[in-house]
């Protein structure tokens, strides 16, 4: 196998990586952050979720909030409005290319999404524009440097339906709006990417963490996966992380600009957790 060392060099310059505890989930570790940003906010929060999951798991406490969900699959926006109901705007639409106006949402929030897009700089520069001076970017996703993604990035799509359908027993694996969804993961789904584009775009990482391979459902393979892990690890000299298989921002954008923020109102509906599913709004090129 190629070594790429000059990779393992720049990991050497980058922070250490707190991790998060495998007992502890990534909600779990957000959702205090995000309290104490908007600690007596006495407005409307605006959240974008993009890439929308089957349900929002960040608790928010007293902060009043309207929840956007964006995502290219129909059939996910339905699945999400059907089970939950609690998106207070629903827009089918390509994070590469959708148009929706600059500086509108204080958070946005997108997790395991990116590494499913070819061409995922363009959509982080999206979600940048989309969000106001001031406001939290949380992206999450698998680091294409860690060994889930190598393996990932090197196996075929198929072979992950089959893992989700036959290993972890998921009924609807593959199917349209239903995970596994293929990837590409791009350079920038990597802490090097992040860090990079940060650094290049005068964003600031707030808050960073690593999540264990062993967390959740890859429980289900070890130890074998850990053991193949572990191989590429040593294999690599370190240039591919065994300690974590996803990473976790907080990201702020052009912290200059954030006291400005807490007087902006928000223009959208305050969120209804029981709201009916709303009207879908297209924006797909
Ligand atoms: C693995 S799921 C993650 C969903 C959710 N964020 C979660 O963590 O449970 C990836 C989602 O991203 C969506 N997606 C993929 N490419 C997209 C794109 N270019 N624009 C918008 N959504 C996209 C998929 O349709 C899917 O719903």
């Amino acid at each position: 196998m190629a070594v790429d060392k000059t990779a393992a060099k720049k990991n050497k310059r980058l922070p250490k990586l707190d991790l998060i505890g495998a007992d502890r989930s990534r909600h779990e570790v957000l959702s205090p952050v995000l309290q104490e940003h908007f600690l007596g906010s006495d407005r409307t929060i605006s959240i974008l979720e993009a890439g929308c999951g089957r349900r929002w798991d960040i608790d928010l406490g007293d902060v009043e909030y309207s929840l956007t969900g964006m995502d290219i699959s129909k059939e996910a926006l339905e699945l999400r409005n059907a089970n939950e109901g609690d998106l207070d705007r629903t827009i089918v639409g390509d994070l590469q290319t959708a148009v929706l106006d600059s500086d509108e949402f204080d958070v946005v929030y997108c997790v395991n999404v990116i590494e499913h897009i070819n061409g995922a700089e363009r959509v982080v520069s999206n979600l940048f524009n989309w969000l106001k001076p001031g406001g939290l970017l949380i992206l999450a996703f698998p680091n294409r440097d860690s060994a889930f993604g190598f393996a990932t990035r090197f196996s075929p799509h198929w072979a992950h339906v089959a893992v989700y359908k036959h290993i972890y027993r998921y009924p609807h694996a593959g199917e349209p709006g239903y995970n596994p969804f293929p990837t590409y993961y791009d350079k920038i789904v990597s802490r090097r990417g992040i860090h990079d584009y940060c650094n290049a775009h005068g964003h600031r990482i707030v808050m960073e963490r690593g999540k264990p391979h062993d967390s959740g459902r890859m429980r289900m393979l070890a130890p074998a996966a850990n053991a193949m892990f572990n191989v590429l690890h040593y294999l690599s000299f370190g240039a591919i992380a065994v300690d974590h298989g996803g990473l976790v921002f907080v990201i702020e954008k052009d912290g200059e600009a954030r006291r400005t923020m807490s007087s902006a109102g928000s223009t959208l509906p305050a969120h209804t957790p029981t709201s009916l599913p709303n009207e879908v709004c297209n924006v797909l090129q």
